[in-house]
This record gives structure tokens, C-alpha cells and sequence, in this order.
């Protein structure tokens, strides 16, 4: 079956905008994705008939809106193939959700104790992990990747050691859509005892995530990189590991029993949530989950790869066009640069021309380092964008390139 790229365009009000005339092509999804319009009605709907704080009225509109809020944390958890709702934790994003694992770790972590990243991270997989083992003078190990932007498996097995307590990687890389093997490296972390966490901030867009399967401890996303709002996102936890990991917010909602100087902590999902959670944002990515699960992964997954396809074709043909980030498996993440001009620059003549896209460092400047390049163009594609976008974007690259000749 194909996909109706059409109709499925026509749930997102966003995409029919003009910019200084030019139709919007939008190509910074692995920025954030548009919103169908059912996931805006689900926003629009929670705050006009049910606003009410969760869990703790005795009256009609906490009790729907608790039901709305537990709906939607149940409806993550059977998209990711949890095995309980509890393992299910509100976060305000992929950044709050490591966060939370870091600063637990923090406090597990002793001197000699090693952790293993890579050099794919975005900052929120690498700064936080570097503040834990500052605090627990514990040592954080990089793992290489090579120059097509694949990680360099054998230097993985060389640094995964007897005191790896953590294991840290990105699902897809944000800066050049690298896909890695996550399963793969999951049992090669697991098979010496150290904890795993997927940074899943890029993965999850692209359907059949399935954290049984992958075999992880944590897996961690961002509503608004999968068609829901911003400000919330999941941390998803193995219950075995989550119920005792060591708590790093505090405050109402989390605790059991309080005195003045002593205070327990409750039950999972709660005892890693302090505070008044992002209600309307947790109803609506549960809106998102649903209506993404409504659609054919098999089929989007051809029209993505259909997108990068001819996008690399493209720029493979444009002379004074570099690819950066070559890997086999990748998903519609074309970062590049275009020779002797500055992608801030591309960016800025591209914006004129309707096309939006991300220039810099991808918030993984040491991987900017690693290819000794200030930053990229990047045109990041989702499943309501059109091979005529493409077009789009190369016929505005001509323009950009005649302009800063
Ligand atoms: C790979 C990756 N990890 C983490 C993040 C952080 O996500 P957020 O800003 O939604 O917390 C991003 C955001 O771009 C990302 O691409």
C-alpha cells in the first residue's frame, strides 16, 4: 500500500502557510514535527471542558482529567510495547528524561566506575553524563565513528569494560541520521551488567519501537519530535530498575510519608514525578500516539526512505554540495555543505525562499569537531513532505549557491 501523502498532509493547518509568498516547505522535522489537527483539538478540548489538576480532586473534572492523563500514559506504553503503564514516566522531554537516569546514576556511580557514550551525541546524551561522572570521578568513554558517520563497533567492544556500569547511545543520530544497531549494542552492554539507555529523541518518528525487544533498560523521546506538543516526553524504564533508581526531583505527587526532617517515597509511575505534571501536553502526545498508530509504519517508512532517497540523488549530482554523514542506514536526515559559503548563510537565502531548514552545530558540537566543519545545512524530512519539496529545496540550494558565489 502507498501512502496518501495528500490527505495526510491535509490534517496538518500548518503546512498550508505561505513565507514572503513561497509556500512553506518545511524540512526541520528532526527539529520538531507539525501537528495534526486532532492532536490541537485534544489541547483545545482538555482546557474548554476538563482542566483540573490530576490525582488529587475529590470532584467530577479531576477525576476526568486524571482518566484522560492515565488514558494517554497507558496508550505510550502499548505503543512502545512496555510491559506495564508504570514504566511510563512524564518528562518534559528526551533532555528531562536522561536527566533523570544521570543524576540517579550520579548518585550509584563510585570512582573507577566507567561509562560509554559515542560521538553521535546531541548535548542531552553527553553533558549529562559528563556531570555524573565529574561528581562520582567516575570516567566517561567516547566511542569513534568512522567518516560515513557509523559507529566504529570494534572501538565499542575495546571501551564496553567490567566497570561499565552505563551505556548510553542515540537510537538515530540528529545531525547525520545515522540508524544504529541498537539491539546489538544493548547485548554486548548487557552481557558485562551495565545499564543501557537509548536516547530515542530521533528514533521514535519512524515507528516499531518496541523496548522488550530492544532489550534496554531506558528508553527516553520528546512528544513534539512525533506530532504531539511540546514540554512533555517520556522516560520509559524497565519497572525491575525504575522502582528503586534513586529519585532526583522532589516534592509533592512523589513522596509516600513526609515529617518535618524525613520523607519516603511512593510508587512508580509517581515516585519519578514531582510536582503538577504537563497535563494537556501528556492528553495530547497520548492524541499523537493514537493517531500515529493509526497510520501504515510499513508505508511511511517507504515514503521517508523514497524522500532521502532522491534528496541524496540530488545533492550527489549538485556540484560544490558535500554530504556529511553517509552511513548505510539512515533515516531523512540530509545534513551538508555547500562549498566556500557558511550554512548560516545557506540557511538565511533558503528561508527566502519558503524552505526551512536547520543550520549549525546540531547541538553536537564535538561531532561537528570530530569532521572539523563549524556546523551543517540540515534538511531533515517527515511523511507529509512530497518528493516536489525536494524540488523545492535543491531548486532554492541553485539560488543559494549563485548568490554566494
Ligand atoms: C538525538 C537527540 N537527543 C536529545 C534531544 C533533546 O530533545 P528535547 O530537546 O526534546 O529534550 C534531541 C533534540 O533534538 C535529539 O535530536
Amino acid at each position: 500500500m502507498s501512502l496518501d501523502v495528500a490527505a495526510l498532509r491535509a490534517q496538518f493547518p500548518i503546512l498550508t502557510q505561505s513565507v514572503d509568498g513561497k509556500p512553506l516547505v518545511y524540512l526541520d522535522n528532526a527539529a520538531t514535527t507539525q501537528k495534526p489537527q486532532i492532536v490541537i483539538d485534544a489541547l483545545v478540548d482538555f482546557y474548554t471542558t476538563t482542566n483540573a489538576n490530576v490525582h488529587r480532586g475529590a470532584h467530577h473534572l479531576s477525576d476526568e482529567a486524571t482518566r484522560r492523563y492515565e488514558g494517554a500514559r497507558a496508550s505510550v506504553a502499548n505503543f512502545i510495547n512496555a510491559t506495564a503503564r508504570e514504566e511510563v514516566i512524564w518528562t518534559s522531554g528526551t533532555t528531562e528524561a536522561i536527566n533523570i537516569v544521570a543524576n540517579g546514576l550520579g548518585q550509584l556511580l563510585a570512582e573507577g566506575d566507567e561509562v560509554l557514550v559515542t560521538e553521535l551525541e546531541h548535548h542531552a546524551n553527553l553533558v549529562t553524563w559528563q556531570q555524573a561522572c565529574r561528581r562520582a570521578g567516575a570516567t566517561l568513554n567516547i566511542v569513534p565513528v568512522f567518516d560515513s558517520g557509523e559507529l566504529d563497533i570494534e572501538a565499542f567492544d575495546r571501551l564496553l569494560t567490567a566497570n561499565t556500569k552505563m551505556v548510553a547511545f542515540p537510537h538515530v543520530s540528529n545531525a547525520l541520521g545515522t540508524v544504529n544497531p541498537i539491539k546489538q549494542l544493548t547485548a554486548k552492554a548487557k552481557a558485562v551488567g551495565a545499564w543501557v539507555l537509548v536516547d530515542g529523541a530521533q528514533g521514535i518518528a519512524h515507528g516499531g519501537v518496541d523496548v522488550q525487544d530492544i532489550g534496554c533498560d531506558f528508553y527516553a523521546f520528546s512528544g513534539h519530535k512525533l506530532f504531539g506538543p511540546t514540554g512533555i516526553g517520556v522516560l520509559w524504564g524497565r519497572k525491575s530498575v525504575l522502582k528503586d533508581w534513586p529519585v532526583w526531583q522532589v516534592g509533592g505527587e512523589m513522596i509516600k510519608d513526609v515529617t518535618y526532617h524525613e520523607a519516603t517515597w511512593g510508587e512508580l509511575p509517581n515516585r519519578l514525578e514531582a510536582g503538577t505534571p504537563n497535563i494537556a501536553g501528556a492528553i495530547g502526545m497520548g492524541a499523537a500516539v493514537a493517531w500515529f498508530q493509526s497510520l501504515d509504519v510499513a508505508a511511511l517508512r517507504r515514503h521517508e526512505k523514497a524522500l532521502l532517497d532522491y534528496a541524496t540523488k540530488l545533492a550527489n549530482d549538485f556540484e560544490g554540495l558535500r554530504i556529511i554523514g553517509t552511513a548505510k542506514e539512515k533515516v531523512g536526515v540530509l545534513s551538508f555543505l555547500l562549498e566556500g559559503s557558511h550554512p548560516a548563510d545557506v540557511g538565511f537565502i533558503l528561508d527566502r525562499q519558503g524552505v526551512a531548514i536547520r543550520t549549525g552545530d546540531n547541538c553536537a558540537q564535538p561531532l561537528m569537531k570530530r569532521f572539523g566543519i563549524p556546523g551543517t545545512a540540515r534538511a531533515s524530512f517527515s511523511i507529509y513532505n512530497t518528493l516536489e519539496e525536494v524540488d523545492s529545496l535543491f531548486a532554492a540550494l541553485k539560488k543559494a549557491k549563485m548568490m554566494l558565489a
